[in-house]
């Protein structure tokens, strides 16, 4: 282990997660932002993507719709993919201190290439440790909603996930996700997102605020609006 590893990150460490079509993404920028106006700093990402290396990686397993690409290759990839975020923004913010927002982490990978995609969890979990070096999500929001729905919501830009993979799939998906909030009630939060996207905006904040201030008592509620930045993924 390098001494970088071996420091334990001092921010706070924030991730959406989901099946098709809750919302993450747009809610991800609004909760960065709200977050940013209450005074702190915020870095916000997206899986895969945040790198440049990963935005490619991005371009592999999404956009090519009649892709035959085997659960445990996505495995490999998002998971590189996560690798090169970590190593490039997310531990260097955490270790500045900062509140980092990330749509979609390792919880998507159990919850896709696991859960529905068939692949062992003890393999995925230690493909885990390797791409995030322990890094773990303090707090987990799951924007939870039925596979239909979700997926009725997104015929416009569809990924290869959404051609390639049925009902079923997306079934297995949600229900791994809800496995996973049952097996840690105390990282996750969830919020029903089969509701106006204002309510589940504000349901969210207000599960990120209330996680912030028992965690950072001193750095809540500054007095100056805007106080602190966004750096947006690049
Ligand atoms: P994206 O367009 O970002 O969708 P969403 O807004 O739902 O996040 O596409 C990401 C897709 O990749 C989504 O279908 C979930 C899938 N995915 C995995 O299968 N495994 C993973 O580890 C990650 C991060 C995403």
């Amino acid at each position: 282990m390098t001494s970088t590893e071996a420091t334990p990150p001092r921010g706070s460490f924030l991730t959406l997660e989901g099946p098709e079509g809750g919302g993450k993404s747009s809610v991800g920028v609004r909760l960065a932002d709200a977050l940013s106006a209450a005074g702190h700093t915020v870095t916000f990402v997206r899986e895969p993507g945040g790198t440049s290396v990963g935005e490619a990686i991005r371009g592999i397993l999404l956009d090519q719709p009649g892709a035959a690409i085997a659960p445990r290759v996505e495995a490999l990839l998002f998971n590189a993919a996560r690798a090169q975020l970590v190593v490039e923004r997310i531990r260097p913010a955490l270790e500045r201190g900062e509140v980092v927002v990330c749509d979609r982490f390792s919880d998507s990978t159990l919850a896709y290439q696991g859960h529905a995609g068939g692949l062992p969890l003890d393999e995925l979990l230690a493909l885990e440790r390797i791409s995030t070096a322990g890094v773990r999500p303090d707090l987990t929001i799951l924007l939870d909603l039925p596979a239909e729905v979700g997926l009725a919501r997104k015929v416009g830009a569809q990924t290869r996930f959404e051609t390639h993979y049925g009902v079923d799939y997306h079934r297995r998906v949600r229900r791994g996700f809800q496995e996973l909030a049952a097996a840690e009630p105390g990282r996750f939060v969830i919020v029903d997102a089969d509701r106006p996207s204002s309510e589940v905006l504000d349901d969210v904040v207000a599960a990120a605020h209330r996680f912030l201030e028992a965690r950072v008592p001193n750095r809540s509620a500054r007095s100056e609006p805007n106080a602190g930045q966004r750096r947006m993924q690049g």
